[in-house]
């Protein structure tokens, strides 16, 4: 089987995680690897948030609806978004883009103005809904340099945004929680593992045109 696919095979949503540890070189190929990830205009209105105190992995657990993997896993990662793109932001994106490729000022000022009409043209809460669809890609990416490097992990939307904003203390930086994923290593004895995966065959879920 190809290499790729048979990762995909491989990887599935651990519900119990073992003991053990990602090496640090590991984890900055995932890190890098959402650093890596698209973002819709290039803004990456996000914040990887590596959850290390076990304290406070410990508090996040009744806020994921007693889900122990938030606290098991060998690192827990919490995506979240700006709260919303300032006129800032955009300035400082605009910045970065035309340093890093040499643009002029007239072009540097083309992509500002883009951006912001871009923002003014939808609502907070449309702002919102699009700034989530972002941690979603960052997810994907995730989930898939996951199964590529051996590593495993859970996907989880099953947890309290407004408690983990507390909790992280994610308000006073202009964050949102997003979704949040735990990584680590699967345990011997989850059960999951063994599971077939339940997808549609590929005749129905692919439809050529
Ligand atoms: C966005 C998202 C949210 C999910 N939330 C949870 C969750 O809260 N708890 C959990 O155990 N699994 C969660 N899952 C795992 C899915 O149930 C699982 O990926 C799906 O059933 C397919 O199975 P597989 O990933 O094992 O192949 C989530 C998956 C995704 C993509």
């Amino acid at each position: 089987m190809n290499q790729t696919i048979e990762a995909l095979h491989w990887r599935y949503a651990v519900k119990k995680f073992s003991t053990r540890t990602i090496p640090q070189e590991k984890l900055e190929i995932l890190l890098e690897a959402l650093r890596l990830t698209p973002s819709s205009l290039g803004l990456q209105a996000w914040k990887f948030i590596l959850v290390n105190n076990p304290e406070i992995r410990r508090q996040l657990v009744p806020a994921t609806w007693n889900q122990a993997q938030v606290m098991d896993a060998s690192h827990l990662l919490v995506l979240a978004r700006s709260e919303r793109v300032t006129p800032d932001d955009v300035s400082r994106w605009s910045a970065l883009n035309a340093t890093t490729r040499q643009l002029d000022a007239q072009k540097q000022e083309r992509f500002f103005q883009m951006i912001s009409n871009y923002l003014k043209g939808i609502s907070i809460e449309e702002q919102g809904i699009w700034l989530d669809k972002q941690l979603y890609i960052a997810l994907g990416n995730l989930l898939t340099v996951c199964a590529l490097e051996g590593i495993d992990a859970c996907p989880i939307e099953g947890f309290k945004r407004t408690e983990y904003d507390r909790i992280l203390g994610l308000e006073s930086l202009g964050l949102k929680s997003v979704v949040v994923c735990p990584i680590g290593y699967r345990a011997d004895d989850d059960s999951h593992q063994f599971l077939p995966k339940v997808r549609f065959p590929m005749s129905e879920v692919v439809m050529t045109i």
